[in-house]
């Protein structure tokens, strides 16, 4: 496929190791396009509070850390941490931090050329016009297996149930809350990788994304 020339968002959205990270860095690289991990913003602010010793639903703070956010200087090695996505997902439901994050996010995706996004409200609230939306999920035990194995590599022994546990609890906060529930746009394309490797998910991603680029 042919570089992007024109300005072109495509957005990405999915519950916890959907594998939407994976299939957002590797679409971009393929398009030539910039990527926001919009999960890291998130992750940041939680971050910070969790050093400062602050709580995490105290939103005055945790917006004053939100502005704080420098998109430039995002670690994914140091935010990476199972504990820290958790934290983000309890930092994510206060509407002022949302708030903050989300303008960061939209003056990322609206400089040329475009971008890819992935998060959990990039189709539904961050660019409602983003010209592909996509929604990857898969079932929670094949996402706990996933995340179980990826910590395992790492070194890290933990129990699996534990893993699939934090799994269901992070959906139920995600798709629960008032603010900006996950949720598939209306005109999102579903990618259900449960019994998908990620090459298959990234053909088949890429082949939406060529439908809607010259349809
Ligand atoms: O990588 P993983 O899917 O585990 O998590 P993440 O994408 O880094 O996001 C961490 C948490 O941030 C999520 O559980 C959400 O609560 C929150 N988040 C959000 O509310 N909106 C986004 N656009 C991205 C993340």
């Amino acid at each position: 496929m042919s570089p992007v020339t024109d300005s072109f968002i495509i957005a990405i959205d999915g519950p916890a190791a959907s594998g939407k990270g994976t299939l957002a860095r590797r679409l971009a690289e393929q398009l030539k396009l910039p990527h926001l991990d919009t999960g890291l913003t998130y992750r940041a602010v939680a971050h910070a509070l969790i050093l400062a010793n602050e709580p995490l639903n105290d939103e005055p703070t945790a917006i004053a850390a939100a502005r704080r956010v420098d998109l430039a200087a995002l670690d994914p090695a140091i935010l990476a941490d199972h504990a820290i996505g958790d934290a983000a997902s309890q930092v994510a439901v206060m509407t002022g931090v949302r708030q903050t994050l989300v303008e960061l996010q939209r003056q990322f995706a609206s400089t040329p050329p475009g971008a890819v996004l992935d998060g959990r409200d990039i189709g539904t609230v961050v660019c409602p016009d983003a010209d592909v939306k996509l929604y990857v999920t898969a079932s929670p035990r094949e996402r706990a297996r996933r995340r179980w194995n990826e910590m395992q590599l790492k070194g890290q022994d933990v129990d699996f149930n534990d893993i699939l546990r934090d799994i269901q609890n992070r959906d139920a906060r995600d798709m629960g809350r008032s603010d900006s529930p996950l949720k598939p746009a209306e005109n999102a394309h579903l990618l259900d990788t449960s019994q998908m490797d990620i090459e298959t998910a990234f053909t088949q991603a890429l082949a939406i994304i060529e439908d809607a680029r010259t349809g």
